[in-house]
């Protein structure tokens, strides 16, 4: 390593180092404080709030031998669990590369999904591609990948409802792993609230208790210390909203709600269908991609989506 990480208690026990920072997902590297400086209150400031942004801090591995020896040690054993991290992801890429096979069409997968009702190839395909997400770009990127790995394990609802929303996700262009992972993790917890509601109380969709699921969604996963991304919570709060402004909880228009909001929210309705949520009549994914199309009558169902969200699922019957 020419470079070793370092952590928000070591930069300000250290004088007289050239200190960089570091971005895992660009590779860019800026001076962030040279060794003739020292480190004000104002970069004290600035740099707690790029350690809450996760970028890193990094320092020339020349420069450990000038710092005194518990810094030297601290600084070693931060890395060493960096290298670890570095060499659990090879091993990770090996597997998965060894394993992807190269003609994955992911629109002539998802039609095959639909027609056949058979999620196994998604659920393998997925499993593998989980292994390459990078596990050193931040603890959130890391703990959603091992989260991801284990829920994957288990053939689930859950895992046909986040595989489908993440190859869906995937065909509408969104490639970037903390945006996908940040739709997998709404798409996962968006409904976790619904467990605050008493048994019964909920009659009817305009129930005020529903509508308020999606808040205590937030709080739950508050509760429970689960640190979703800000872009992630957005999208749960916004799963029913709709672009017509008749969703809940706020009534938003299009314009201000979320585009992947609207993408986990359509994804939702497909799956509520299938899994009988809204009427206790359980589907195949085709039958309940056909009746959005034909907007056919079941209380709860919205039809009204993103155009292009619309038409990409629509397309998936062909
Ligand atoms: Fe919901």
């Amino acid at each position: 390593m020419i470079f070793y990480y370092i952590n928000s208690e070591i930069l300000q026990e250290i004088k007289n180092v050239d200190i960089f920072t570091f971005d895992p997902r660009t590779k860019r590297r800026d001076l962030f404080l040279s060794k003739d400086e020292s480190l004000t209150d104002d970069l004290i400031a600035r740099a707690t709030h790029l350690f809450e942004k996760e970028v890193r801090f990094q320092l020339y591995n020349k420069s450990l031998n000038s710092l005194e020896e518990k810094t030297q040690a601290k600084i070693k054993a931060l890395n060493s669990e960096q290298l670890e991290l570095e060499s659990i992801q090879r091993q990770r890429n090996e597997l998965a590369i060894e394993n992807l096979d190269e003609s994955f069409n992911i629109m002539r997968e998802l039609r095959n999904v639909v027609r056949t009702d058979d999620f196994s190839t998604l659920r393998g395909r997925a499993q593998n591609e989980f292994l390459l997400i990078p596990l050193f770009q931040s603890e959130y990127i890391s703990s959603a990948s091992n989260f991801l790995l284990k829920l994957f394990e288990r053939d689930t609802q859950t895992l046909k409802e986040v595989g489908f929303c993440y190859f869906f996700a995937k065909m509408l262009k969104v490639h970037n792993w903390e945006e996908l992972i940040d739709i997998m993790m709404a798409c996962i917890f968006k409904d976790i609230g619904l467990t605050q509601i008493p048994y019964g109380k909920i009659r009817s969709f305009e129930d005020e208790s529903y509508q308020k699921h999606t808040m205590y969604t937030i709080y739950v996963l508050k509760k429970a210390g689960l640190n979703l991304s800000d872009s992630a919570k957005r999208y749960i709060l916004e799963h029913h909203e709709q672009i017509n402004g008749q969703g809940f909880p706020r009534g938003k228009t299009e314009a201000h709600i979320a585009p992947y909001s609207q993408l986990i929210s359509l994804v939702d309705q497909v799956f509520s269908l299938k899994f009988g949520r809204l009427d206790k009549k359980q589907r195949n994914l085709k039958q309940s991609i056909e009746m959005l199309k034909h907007r056919s009558e079941v209380p709860g169902l919205v039809y009204d989506f993103n155009i292009n969200f619309l038409s990409s699922l629509f397309a998936l019957l062909d």
